[in-house]
């Protein structure tokens, strides 16, 4: 971590909301509107978690997460899919994403979730290395056209994506 510059994790609240929205759209090259990331989508799920990193009140990374059912418990979900995960380009390589991924296994570990899932285009290399050899993750089906209804920067990221997943020991 830079020296000097203490990173906290917060809760996602009305003054971060925006800034990862930001983030997450300049890093990912997505449009997301805005309203996408405030707190409507936290009752539609068992579990839900978005945490902020931040450092000197500036958001430098984020993360946000869902519980998903198979239909074998109406009590214990079966996995937390990650929806977002993106840190800002000059923070990452500092263990902000680590950290951020830890918080969602915290709430797993808590709440008996074994699995851990994520879709992601098929060309994100570098963050499927990072899911794979430094996370565990293992890759799975390849989805195609999954990012269709997504609004994205033309080009860069692969509308197809694969399914990482990992079970939590
Ligand atoms: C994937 C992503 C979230 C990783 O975040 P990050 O903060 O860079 O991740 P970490 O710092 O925890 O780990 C990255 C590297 O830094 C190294 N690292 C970890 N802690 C460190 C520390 N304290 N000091 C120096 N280096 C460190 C790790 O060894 C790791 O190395 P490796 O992955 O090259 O082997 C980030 O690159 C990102 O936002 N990418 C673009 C968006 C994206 O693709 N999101 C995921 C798909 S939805």
């Amino acid at each position: 971590m830079k020296e000097g510059c203490p990173v906290y994790i917060r809760d996602v609240n009305g003054e971060t909301t925006a800034q990862f929205c930001r983030l997450a759209n300049s890093v990912l090259g997505t449009q997301y509107p805005p309203e996408s990331f405030e707190a409507a989508p936290r009752g539609h799920h068992l579990l839900y978690i978005c945490k902020v990193a931040v450092v000197h009140g500036e958001v430098v990374g984020g993360i946000r997460a869902h519980s998903v059912a198979d239909g074998s418990s109406s009590i214990v979900p079966s996995a937390m899919y990650i929806d977002m995960l993106a840190v800002s380009p000059v923070w990452q390589h500092q263990g902000i994403g680590s950290i951020l991924l830890e918080q969602v296994e915290l709430l797993c570990r808590e709440c008996y979730v074994h699995v851990l899932q994520l879709h992601t285009p098929v060309n994100n290399t570098a963050a499927i290395r990072w899911y794979v050899d430094r996370h565990s993750f293992v890759e799975g089906d390849v989805v195609p056209d999954f990012y269709l209804s997504t609004p994205m920067e033309a080009g860069r990221l692969s509308r197809d994506a694969v399914l990482l997943s990992r079970v939590m020991e």
